[in-house]
């Protein structure tokens, strides 16, 4: 688990940037009581270039990684009960993202949701993150009963090796 990823002005931007495009949450997943904000709608690229602290989020995030890494997109995911309770069961992703890891950043929440990865499960804080490969490793988050105002923010960093 890694700790104290990004600085406050750091979060406070994502934090606004997530406010900016709330009327793009996406509910396609929210079987999983999931809605998602991609942040990275014209690519990586065009997201550093939005603002500095923009280019510093993804250099802190890969500098967590070999050479050679890069990110393929960044998307915000709010887990609350407002169209199911949020539920996570044991999976691997699809094989699409073979050779992926990802960054999984705890932005915000008011509950404790472990993740839980092979069957192992931590609790992160705010601004702690985890990295795992999604199509090797079965992931899950145990079940629980989310209220109405539990919330569960986090953001998903898609990284892929250089070809
Ligand atoms: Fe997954």
């Amino acid at each position: 688990m890694i700790k104290d990823v990004f600085t406050q002005p750091q979060i406070d931007f994502i934090n606004q940037l997530v406010l900016d495009n709330y009327d793009k949450l996406d509910s396609r997943y929210s079987e999983r009581g999931r809605e998602d904000i991609v942040l990275t709608p014209n690519g990586t690229a065009a997201f550093e270039n939005l603002n500095p602290i923009a280019k510093e989020i993804c250099d802190r995030v890969l500098s967590y990684f070999d050479e050679g890494k890069y990110i393929n997109a960044i998307t915000y995911g709010e887990y609350t009960n407002k169209h199911t309770n949020p539920n996570l069961p044991p999976h691997k992703d699809p094989i699409h993202t073979k050779n992926g890891l990802t960054f999984d950043y705890l932005l915000d929440s008011n509950v404790d949701w472990p993740i839980c990865l092979e069957g192992d499960c931590v609790s992160l804080e705010k601004n702690d993150a985890i990295i795992f490969s999604p199509c090797e490793q079965y992931h899950h988050r145990p079940e629980m009963i989310f209220n109405d105002g539990d919330y569960v923010k986090v953001l998903f960093f898609m990284i892929r090796t250089n070809q």
